[in-house]
């Protein structure tokens, strides 16, 4: 560098740091006006959402919205309650903001702790989603080396009880990813009229916590076929989805994120949520057969008592029970013993639970069908 580049630059500096003074003082005149302003009586408002371009629809009055230009200063977002100026409505301060705290809270699990050894007869369902979950979270490289897209999610698809939420804990467990549960029906149901904010929200939360598996229950709730018999054309359903859509082609190449949803609906899913960078592989679950069932009882009775308890017996009597009918019948054998005050827990304790629960099932079916 020469003298008089040395020079010049340090003349921009000099000018630059004027300026900045200049900036300053400005600033806290600023800062002095809104505060000011503040110190005034000030309308309430909530922010309806924000547009693509920045613009904020905010209400201030049952029936009254207005839309407000980008601002700078105070990034508002759907459901924000904030304060406006009375005569220029500007948006001067965000109140409570209130769903974070909802997603933060109740859907963020660290790892879970169940692991595949908790699962019984699912061995091909669990090789599926190793390889499709597991492979591109733990080695994305060998994807590179073939120049090949990793999947970004699963479809677990199945009757209820089967073991879809726990094969999507065990995967969260063994890849140490950060568990985020959302369930599809609360998206509509629960958070009524928030629903695509939540979704956004969720995927937002997905990035800060790398890595993570974003788990969707009863995706059928919100991913529904306009043309099934029980789609009912809701507005909310219909926004939600399309929300869901755009986060997940938003995410579908970060690394580190997997998408796994599941269902007991399949046949009315909307089959744009099957495409390629989406739940792309749809996983399916079905009833256990017999050995699958001895081997779900001996999981749900590792930590039991038990005295001449043949498995082989209860499995074979056990035809059409779900992994959760399995263990409501371990549970409903453990209390016969409790009742009775025993030490042990013995095959008689599991047949007249046994008839319980199939009597249970009957009265309920001939409840719903009657
Ligand atoms: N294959 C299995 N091995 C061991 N336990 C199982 C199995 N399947 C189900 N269970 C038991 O049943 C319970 C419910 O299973 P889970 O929640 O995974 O079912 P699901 O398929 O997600 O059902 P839903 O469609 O109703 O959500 C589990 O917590 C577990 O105790
Ligand atoms: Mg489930």
């Amino acid at each position: 560098m020469t003298e008089s580049d040395a020079r010049k630059l340090q003349k921009k500096l000099t000018s630059l740091e004027k300026e900045n003074e200049q900036l300053k003082r400005e600033l806290s005149g600023f800062k002095d006006i809104i505060d000011n302003i503040k110190k005034k009586p000030l309308l309430i408002g909530s922010v309806e959402r924000v547009l693509e371009d920045g613009r904020v629809i905010v209400s201030h009055a049952p029936g009254n919205r207005i839309i407000l230009p980008p601002n700078d200063l105070i990034e508002p977002q759907g459901g924000d309650q904030v304060t406006l100026h009375p005569q220029s409505y500007q948006i001067l301060e965000i109140l409570s903001r209130k769903i974070r705290g909802h997603v933060a809270s109740m859907e963020l699990m660290e790892s879970p702790d169940v692991t595949f050894e908790d699962i019984g007869g699912l061995d091909a369902q669990i090789q599926a989603i190793r390889e499709v979950v597991e492979l591109p979270m733990l080695h994305p490289e060998l994807f590179e080396k073939l120049g090949i897209d990793p999947p970004s999610g699963a479809l677990l698809s199945g009757p209820p009880g089967t073991g879809k939420t726990l094969t999507a804990k065990a995967i969260a467990n063994s890849t140490n990813a950060r568990f985020i549960h959302l369930v599809g029906s609360d998206l509509v149901q629960k958070f009524i009229g928030e629903g695509s904010r939540m979704v956004r929200e969720v995927f937002t939360l997905a990035k800060e916590n790398i890595p993570a598996i974003i788990f969707i229950d009863e995706i059928d709730a919100i991913a529904i076929k306009r043309t099934s018999e029980v789609y009912k054309g809701d507005r909310e359903v219909q926004r939600t989805f399309m929300q869901l859509l755009s986060e997940l082609d938003g995410f579908a190449d970060t690394q580190g994120i997997m998408f796994v949803a599941a269902t007991n609906r399949e046949d009315v899913l909307d089959p744009a949520i099957l495409r390629p960078g989406r739940f792309d592989r749809v996983i399916r679950f079905d009833l256990p057969d017999e050995e699958a069932r001895r081997m779900i009882l001996k999981i749900h009775t590792r930590k039991m008592n038990l005295k001449g308890v043949n498995f082989q017996d209860l499995a074979k009597k056990t035809e059409g029970f779900s992994g959760a009918h399995i263990k409501a019948l371990v549970t409903e054998a453990g209390i016969k013993a409790l009742r009775g005050r025993e030490e042990n827990i013995t095959q008689h304790h599991f047949n007249n639970a046994l008839t319980d629960i199939i009597d249970k099932e009957h009265s309920v079916k001939d409840y719903i069908y009657s």
